[in-house]
């Protein structure tokens, strides 16, 4: 059985994320999408609403499992029994980050190999961080982010008196 994880802060998941998930679990038998509960990083949404929204948002999914972690992503790995960590790549930048971290993973667990994926063209340029911006300013963001999170994101800026469209 082929376990790989797909780890990240998802704050929120995008329809770039959800791609990416749906093109690793083809290449999976179980895969394992995994939200860093980061207590130094301020975050939108609580680890246990991002997972909700993944959950929402990979329904379709009948091999994607999703949860969220704490401390090391090599450690979250070993303990769900996958080799593999899934990352999505939008950019030469972005590989130059995710290059430097799958360094150190490979130094850290050498049995657990990174797979770098390329983001469909057509989800290269949506970022989580610029997605929040534009839904504070009180912009659609409908284009970038799955129906659930679009809702949500508009409950959570209106219970925190920003924007949201
Ligand atoms: O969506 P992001 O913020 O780019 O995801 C980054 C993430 C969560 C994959 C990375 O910060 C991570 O793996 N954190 C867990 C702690 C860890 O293992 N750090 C060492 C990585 S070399």
């Amino acid at each position: 059985m082929r376990i790989a994880v797909c780890p990240g802060s998802f704050d929120p998941v995008t329809r770039g994320h959800v791609d990416i998930v749906e093109r690793a679990a083809r290449l999976f038998d179980l895969l394992y999408v995994a939200v860093l509960d980061n207590t130094r990083k301020q975050a939108l949404f609580p680890a246990e609403e991002r997972v909700a929204m993944l959950r929402e948002a990979t329904a379709h999914l009948p091999n994607v499992c999703c949860e969220s972690f704490t401390g090391l992503v090599v450690d979250y790995a070993q303990s769900r029994g996958a080799d593999v960590i899934i990352r999505g790549v939008r950019s030469p930048s972005d590989c130059e980050y995710e290059l430097q971290m799958a360094g150190m993973n490979r130094e850290l667990a050498p049995g657990i190999e990174t797979l770098l994926l390329p983001t469909s063209p057509a989800y290269a340029h949506v970022r989580s961080s610029l997605v929040k911006e534009v839904a504070v300013l009180g912009g659609s963001v409908d284009a970038w982010v799955p129906e659930n999170v679009s809702r949500r994101l508009r409950e959570r800026l209106q219970a925190k008196g920003g924007a949201g469209r």
